[in-house]
């Protein structure tokens, strides 16, 4: 039988990467809840909205009446749940929004799904995801081996400090009430639909613009890079083939230095993007480092690649050039993003660094 689906955050670049994903490989209903916030945009889910089976609802995660109709009206059995603040780098200009709705949005959902499951009998097939990061094991030097589903959490930053609240909220709620939950954490992702603020897209806008290129710190600062579609197929594995209860993690087995993405993007967007203002190797700046920037990140996906048999498809390069090609082709969809209120955060973050 077909799911009937809760979608936080669907609106956003990972949550509206996998609305399409699902909607091409499920039947049944889909409901985005999503604040449309400066990264939450409408038009990345509006060639669904003829959809009979698709709605869009305006509105917040921390308003528990309006989850509690949702679940009821639609009759919702799967929620999916992507929403969040998730820039580290806005968590350290102002951590107050990144509590509220990580920690207390999460809280309001996981309650409001277990006033739902319990009325109707706590039915086997409900299940809660919650879509986390790896950014909650803290920090890796050089050498040391990649995060399992067992190192012990030690966020840095007041992003990776709320999104580690909330994964212990789910779990909790796994353990004390039996609620069917499930927790990914996943690594960096990239491609189609990124909100400029992030590294890639932020690279590849700031080339074709002609302004400076900011590399934090000596730029060797290590990430795993997976392509959203990855994470999208990822999810939906887990969804439906892990018990409730479980951890996955999910990365691309990628590791790849700040700079040398940088350069990457420099080189495919002189080959990609026809006339520039200037060689984009010329605009690397080397800026002051972000506060308390987590050195390295790696994850073992052993875990997931033997339970569930699921693996990444993309490969990097490739993925990297057909996201720098997709940015060329859609300067409709992020031009209306380089708003006032952006160049206020932009000039904020970047000013006198
Ligand atoms: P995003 O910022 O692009 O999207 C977040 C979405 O949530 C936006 O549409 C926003 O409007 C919505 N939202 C924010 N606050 C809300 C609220 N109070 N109520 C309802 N909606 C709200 O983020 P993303 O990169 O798509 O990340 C999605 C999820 O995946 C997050 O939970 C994030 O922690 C996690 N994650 C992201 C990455 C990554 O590399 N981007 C990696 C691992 C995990
Ligand atoms: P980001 O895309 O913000 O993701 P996260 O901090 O969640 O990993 O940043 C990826 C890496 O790129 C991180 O090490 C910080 C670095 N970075 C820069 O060097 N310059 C920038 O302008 C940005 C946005 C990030």
């Amino acid at each position: 039988m077909s799911k009937q689906v809760l979608i936080t955050g669907g609106a956003g670049f990972i949550g509206s990467n996998f609305v399409h994903h699902w909607c091409q490989n499920h039947d049944g209903r889909v409901v985005v809840l999503d604040i449309l916030g400066y990264a939450g945009n409408k038009a990345n889910v509006s060639d669904l909205m003829e959809q009979a089976r698709f709605r869009l609802v305006e509105g917040d995660i921390c308003d528990g009446e309006l989850v509690a109709a949702l679940l009821a009206e639609e009759e919702i059995d799967t929620v999916i749940h992507f929403a969040a603040e998730s820039h580290v780098d806005r968590s350290i200009l102002g951590p107050a929004a990144f509590v509220q709705t990580n920690v207390v949005g999460t809280f309001t959902l996981l309650e409001a799904f277990r006033n739902h499951w319990q009325a109707k009998d706590k039915p086997a097939d409900f299940r809660f995801l919650h879509v986390s990061t790896d950014e909650v094991y803290g920090s890796l030097e050089a050498d040391d081996p990649a995060f399992t589903e067992t190192t012990p959490y030690a966020p840095n930053s007041p992003y990776s400090a709320s999104k580690a609240g909330s994964d212990h909220l789910a779990r909790a709620y796994f353990h004390t009430y039996g609620m069917p939950t499930l927790i990914t954490n996943c690594s960096n992702n990239y491609g189609p639909y990124q909100f400029p603020e992030k590294l890639i897209p932020l690279m590849c806008l700031n080339i074709l613009l002609g302004k400076p290129l900011p590399v934090y710190g000596d730029g060797q600062n290590v990430r795993d890079w997976l392509h959203v579609s990855d994470h999208c197929s990822a999810i939906d594995t887990v969804l439906h083939k892990a018990n409730p209860g479980d951890v996955y993690n999910i990365g691309g087995n990628n590791q790849v230095k700040n700079l040398d993405i940088v350069h990457q993007l420099c080189d495919l967007m002189g080959e990609l993007a026809g006339d520039l203002p200037q060689p984009p190797r010329e605009l690397i700046t080397f800026v002051t480092d972000r506060p308390g920037h987590d050195r390295r990140y790696a994850m073992d996906i052993s875990k997931i690649e033997k339970d569930l048999e699921w693996t990444p498809a993309y490969n990097f390069e490739t993925g990297l050039r057909q996201t720098v090609a997709w940015y060329l082709e859609n300067r409709d969809w992020w031009q209306p993003l380089l708003s006032e209120e952006y160049r206020g955060y932009y000039d904020n973050l970047y000013g006198d660094r």
